[in-house]
């Protein structure tokens, strides 16, 4: 569902809003739905489309577009090649036959790689070109890895208006074009930096100061709604990407017989006495997207597991596995747990995670319930933490 509303004199509003969608590339969690934002900007002598929409919303695209009596649309900018964004260009460039694909290098490939879009359909831009509509000019700038090695940004001039596809989006359906609710739209934001920015941190601290010269004053990113108040979202991009981290120990666990449970609610109490904060998941019931929310900004990163076939149980694989993919800037790691006859669960574990710059702290691991000496060992790991944390001065 979606209507044309304007965002700014000759700019519209035309994609649209998935209500229902619950997962996205099967495997991310979408608990507030999604949009694929798409605009239109109308020049005095030219008019451009900004990114399209995922396939199954495509007769929304067209409708809008239909609605704006627009007669012709000379280019479509494809910011990310990414299908949700690009996938209804063939169909927009078949309804549009005289419009020109504007992508960059690394898009274009794309585009007719996933598209297959005719390669004389696409026109390359560079790095900081320009592209006039008559009394709006289009500046598109590389922002590479946001998030994949092609995307880029499109900035109005005339308007102080940063078209910025998925960096800066939120994944939430919403009727209202603006934001309305900064702290629910900086939650959306914030597990959706997490689930696919993360990774690519550090060159995202490097788009970012490459916007600082331009004034912004809205950002429409191409997911969620645009922001017409934009340094919340700045400030809270300069912070999510930034080596700064909290005095907070993220703790997913599993536990099939209740030992290893024991081990981690005993823990977070030490922690908790040491005014640590804790960010506890139960792994086979836990939201992956709320994790990844909570490995933007943890110092430190505990994976509790009981031992399978004496190796790491599955969920705690997963969890390893994922926070090792997104890269968190966390500093400590540890592994508490335990076994019934043999396990190799900490080296399984301790070696899932070559990505993440941390330095392991002693694990406990306890044979069968957990008895004195282990309860001693996670006091200790507590205050170790508590130390650690407190020598960075969080
Ligand atoms: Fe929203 Fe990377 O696509």
């Amino acid at each position: 569902m979606s209507i044309v509303k304007e965002v700014t004199r000759n700019i519209y509003s035309v994609g649209a809003i998935d209500w229902d969608r619950r997962l996205f590339d099967e495997l991310i969690p979408l608990p507030d739905g999604t949009s694929y934002n798409a605009y239109i900007v109308q020049g005095s002598e030219k008019t451009a489309l900004l990114d399209t929409v995922d396939p199954p919303m495509a007769e929304i695209l067209m409708s809008n577009l239909a609605e704006l009596k627009l007669g012709t649309i000379d280019y479509v900018v494809i910011q990310h090649a990414e299908q949700d964004h690009s996938g209804t260009l063939p169909q927009i460039l078949e309804r549009y036959p005289e419009a020109k694909v504007i992508a960059t290098a690394k898009c274009k490939g794309m585009v007719m790689d996933f598209l297959a879009v005719a390669e004389e359909k696409i026109i390359t831009v560079a790095d900081g070109e320009r592209l006039s509509l008559g009394d709006k000019t289009l500046e598109f700038f590389y922002t590479p890895w946001v998030h994949w090695p092609e995307t880029m940004v499109t900035y109005v001039q005339e308007d102080q208006l940063l078209f910025s596809c998925d960096f800066f989006g939120s994944h939430i359906a919403s009727s209202d074009l603006f934001v309305t609710d900064q702290a629910k739209v900086y939650e959306a934001a914030k597990r959706y930096f997490a689930e696919i920015m993360m990774p690519f941190r550090t060159i995202i601290r490097k788009n970012l100061t490459k916007l600082h010269p331009l004034d912004i004053a809205m950002i429409a990113p191409s997911h969620g709604a645009i922001y017409d108040k934009p340094d919340f979202i700045l400030d809270a991009y300069e912070d999510w990407v930034s080596d700064k981290v909290k005095n907070e120990v993220v703790l997913p666990y599993a536990s099939m017989h209740g030992s290893t449970k024991m081990m981690v609610n005993y823990l977070v109490r030490a922690l908790m006495k040491q005014d640590v904060s804790v960010r506890l998941f139960n792994l086979p019931q836990t939201d992956i997207g709320e994790l990844a929310m909570a490995l933007v900004d943890a110092a430190t990163i505990v994976i509790g597991s009981p031992t399978v076939f004496v190796g790491p149980h599955p969920s705690a694989v997963y969890a390893a596995y994922l926070a090792n993919a997104l890269k968190p800037k966390a500093k400590f790691a540890s592994v508490v747990g335990s076994y019934g006859w043999g396990t190799k669960m900490v080296e399984q574990l301790a070696g899932m995670l070559p990505n993440l710059q941390v330095e392991i702290l002693d694990p406990v691991v306890a044979k069968g319930l957990p008895k004195a000496a282990d309860y001693q060992a996670l006091d200790t790991l507590a205050d170790t933490i508590a130390a650690k944390h407190r020598e960075l001065k969080l």
